[in-house]
């Protein structure tokens, strides 16, 4: 098991280099007693694919949350292309380049495909300004288009749509965008192998082109090692291994998983001796 961090230990934070484009120092939230996040650093340079991996509950959705400008962080710095970085929202995150596709995916089921696939950025007529819907059937054809998953009916509402479908609405909604950074937040999630290898494909293909930067949230680590350059790992609230793709192996993810479950039963029964003690001193 190579540079995955002993619980309790500090952290180090990543290597960054000139070219980041963002960059999160010592990041940490709350949620009242509940910590999500203790100190997380991590950085992600142009046209960089990076997989955020996890348990469930780890917090990969807090630090999404907090990078789209959704949370703010209690405490810790982050910076964009060079400037300081503290979104108040996530319209002024999109504002400074960075667009989500949330793991609730945020579509609104009684507009039609397209009206989705634009909203908060509606085409509208000039001098009047009515939508302009045929504009936005058409450019919403090509961006589905060039996902290549197939939507035979763009004027239905998204509440009569598969799982698939709808987050496949909502990727292509982010990826035509003009976003300098792209969080996805499990965009594989609710898909059949297919459309899943489509998004895949999307992404390498952005890979390619080098201009957008990605970070996405996967539980497959077939999918992992496929679209992603390098992976940061959540465990306990701090990034336990960061490390470039062609570095690692499933196994060496699969043991880190491992014994975080080793360490998780431990205590649990620790827990559990320490609590039947208590119960047999009061008894006493
Ligand atoms: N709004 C909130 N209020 C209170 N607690 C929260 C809130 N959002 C997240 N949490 C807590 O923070 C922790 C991290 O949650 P988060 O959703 O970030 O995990 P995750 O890594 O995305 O998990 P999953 O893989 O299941 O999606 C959990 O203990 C969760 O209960
Ligand atoms: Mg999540």
């Amino acid at each position: 098991m190579a540079d995955a961090a002993p619980a309790g230990l500090p952290v180090v934070g990543p290597s960054s280099a000139p070219d980041d484009v963002l960059r999160v120092e010592h990041v940490a939230k709350s949620f009242g007693p509940i910590t999500a996040l203790r100190d997380i650093n991590l950085h992600l340079r142009k046209g960089e694919v990076l997989g955020l991996l996890g348990d469930n509950g780890a917090g990969k959705s807090t630090l999404i949350k907090i990078l789209c400008g959704f949370h703010r962080p209690s405490s810790g710095t982050m910076w964009l292309k060079g400037e300081p970085y503290t979104p108040k929202s996530v319209d002024e995150a999109r504002a400074r380049g960075i667009d989500t596709v949330f793991q609730d995916l945020a579509l609104v089921d009684e507009l039609s495909v397209y009206h989705n696939l634009f909203l908060r950025r509606e085409r509208v007529l000039k001098p009047i300004p009515f939508l302009n819907n045929v504009l936005m059937r058409r450019e919403a054809r090509k961006a589905l288009e060039e996902t290549g998953i197939n939507i035979p009916r763009l004027d239905v509402p998204v509440a009569r749509l598969s799982g698939g479908q709808r987050q496949a609405i909502a990727v292509a909604r982010t990826v035509s965008g003009d976003a300098d950074v792209i969080l996805l937040d499990e965009p594989l999630a609710a898909m059949g192998a297919k459309e899943g290898a489509l998004i895949l494909d999307l992404i390498a293909r952005l890979k390619a082109e080098g201009e957008v930067s990605i970070i996405m949230i996967l539980h497959n680590y077939v999918h992992v090692f496929q679209a992603c350059d390098r992976v940061s790992l959540i465990q306990e609230g701090v990034i336990a291994l960061d490390k470039a793709t062609a570095e690692t192996s499933i196994e060496e993810l699969n043991d880190i998983v491992v014994e975080e479950y080793r360490r998780a039963r431990q205590a649990a029964r620790a827990e559990e001796a320490a609590a039947a003690a208590q119960a047999g001193d009061n008894g006493a």
